[in-house]
This record gives C-alpha cells, sequence and structure tokens, in this order.
C-alpha cells in the first residue's frame, strides 16, 4: 500500500489560521507583530525564500521588511545594521538569511542577533536553550517538522529517529528536539553524515527518517524501512527544460519509489518547506507577545 501523503501546506494553513486571532490581540494593542529579514547578495533561491516569508508576513496583516545588502557588504556594516534591527522596537523578529557570503563569519553574526528577536533560534543562546530543554526561539524547519508529525497523530516517543545531516539550520536542532524529555518528542536518535559507515544500514532501522542534505534522490526505497515514517526536508532545484522557470524542486527522497515503502511521506514541494514559513511566523508573533510590557 502507498504512503500516506503529509499534507504541508494544509498543517501551514492551520498553523496561520491559528496565529489571526493572537495577531488581532496584538494589534487591539496597537503592536503590529514585524519581522525583518536581511538578505546579502542575490541567490535565487534565498530571494525566493524570503519573498515567500514577506508574502506570508503580508497574508497575516504583519509588517515585513527586507533589507537587501550587496554581496560584499562589510561585516562591520552588517553588523551595525542588525544593532540598529535590535534597537527598533517596531522590530519583534530578525532574520539573516544563511548562508552568508564568504568574507562573513556567520557565528559572529548570530552572535549579534537579540535572542528575544531571533526568531530562527540561530543565535548561540536560543541554540544553548534548545539543547537544554529551555524556554527558547526553536529553529523554524526542524519545529515545523515537529507540527506536521504531532498534527499527523505520528508520536515520536520510543522511536527511532534516523536523522541525515548535521547542520545547524536543521540536523542539529531536530535531533535537540526529537530527544527533548516531553510530549511529542522522547525519541532515540541517531545522526547521519558525509562521514557516517554504511548509512543505509542505519536508516533502514529507523522508524522515522528525516533527510536534510540537500542532494536530490539521496534517499533509495532501499534505504527504508517497511512502514517508515519519511520526512524530506530537501528543496532541491533540478534542470527541467519542460518547466516554466527551467527547472524544478525536489527533496532528498527518491518519492515515487520510497512512497511505496513508506507508512507516511512528506512531498517536495508541499511538504516541509510551507511549514517552516508557518513556524517563522508563530515566531515572531510570539516574539511580539513577550513584549515586557504586555
Ligand atoms: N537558509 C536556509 N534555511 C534557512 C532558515 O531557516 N533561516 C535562515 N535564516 N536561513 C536559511
Amino acid at each position: 500500500m502507498s504512503a500516506k501523503i503529509i499534507d504541508g501546506t494544509l498543517i501551514a494553513q492551520q498553523i496561520m489560521e491559528e496565529l489571526k486571532p493572537r495577531i488581532a490581540r496584538l494589534l487591539e494593542k496597537g503592536i503590529v507583530p514585524g519581522l525583518s529579514v536581511i538578505i546579502m547578495g542575490e541567490d535565487p533561491a534565498s530571494l525566493s525564500y524570503v519573498k515567500s516569508k514577506g508574502k506570508a508576513c503580508e497574508r497575516l496583516g504583519m509588517r515585513s521588511e527586507t533589507i537587501m545588502l550587496s554581496e560584499t557588504t562589510s561585516q562591520a556594516d552588517l553588523m551595525t545594521v542588525i544593532s540598529n534591527l535590535n534597537a527598533n522596537p517596531k522590530v519583534h523578529g530578525i532574520l539573516v538569511q544563511l548562508p552568508l557570503p564568504k568574507h562573513i563569519n556567520e557565528d559572529a553574526v548570530l552572535e549579534v542577533i537579540n535572542p528575544e528577536k531571533d526568531v530562527d533560534g540561530f543565535s548561540p543562546i536560543n541554540m544553548g536553550r534548545l539543547l537544554a530543554g529551555g524556554e527558547c526561539f526553536k529553529p523554524c524547519t526542524p519545529n515545523g517538522v515537529m507540527e506536521l508529525m504531532a498534527r499527523y497523530d505520528i508520536d515520536p516517543a520510543g522511536k527511532h529517529a534516523v536523522i541525515i545531516g548535521r547542520s545547524n539550520i536543521v540536523g542539529k536542532p531536530m535531533a535537540a528536539l526529537l530527544i527533548q524529555k516531553k510530549k511529542g518528542a522522547d525519541a532515540t536518535v541517531t545522526i547521519c553524515h558525509s562521514r557516517t559507515k554504511k548509512m543505509s544500514a542505519i536508516t533502514k532501522k529507523a522508524d522515522i527518517l528525516i533527510s536534510a542534505i540537500g542532494n536530490p534522490g539521496f534517499v533509495k526505497a532501499d534505504m527504508v524501512k517497511k512502514g517508515a515514517v519519511v520526512i524530506d526536508v530537501g528543496i532541491n532545484r533540478v534542470e527541467d527544460k519542460a518547466a516554466e522557470k527551467g527547472y524544478r524542486l525536489v527533496g532528498d527522497v527518491d518519492f515515487d519509489a520510497v512512497k511505496e515503502v513508506a507508512s507516511a511521506i512528506t512531498p517536495v514541494p508541499g511538504g516541509v518547506g510551507k511549514t517552516t514559513i508557518a513556524m517563522l511566523m508563530l515566531n515572531t508573533v510570539q516574539a511580539a507577545e513577550n513584549i515586557p510590557k504586555l
């Protein structure tokens, strides 16, 4: 039997709908939740993500601002832009689109974002709080994966979750969320990465398999245990001359083959991507609600 398709678009819509009354309460108090996104350079994929973030804010009646900096902007100038956003009371969320150009020290940039406005959850304070199991902004993509599972009644408790990819954006925080000692988590977690030996022997043991490496079609059907839940975080552009844009989006998972083995699977597009944006809106609303005077 073919796997259940996890509808990320639908779940994202639900999350956004649930935010509306919270936003309305903020507006009544004269607070317009606001997100500022900084993007350096003109990488098409990054520009497309940033546009989606702006559109989502617009749909919810939130304030959004995109600060486009040239690829050659200096570290000092970027830091100044962030410091100004830290000091601006109209800005509740700050997001610096990654990756940054090579001459920028990414760690130093993430350090300078006020943790109370760090809606990406990438600052060391939020990352540390996440690992310690404390209150924090949770990184949007892995938190979206948790939300997808929760809303599809997929309980990770006691399950073996295998994550492919050890990035700071997805792999590591995904593991931190799954091992939390709490409802909706409590998984046993293994992380595989580029130096892992005999990866398919490990992935085949996964009850929940999450791929976040950005390698189109990497996860083949023979790497997946029958009945596993497969979450595809990859969003890869592959050339497609027949497509209007000259490319199409595919995940890390060989979807057509894996869906015949898995019990549930996220498609690309229409899976994790949409939920990421919804979780970013959630974090921004939360940041606005956290203002001390409320
Ligand atoms: N680049 C890819 N994913 C993300 C994300 O979730 N946040 C930021 N800031 N950059 C990204």
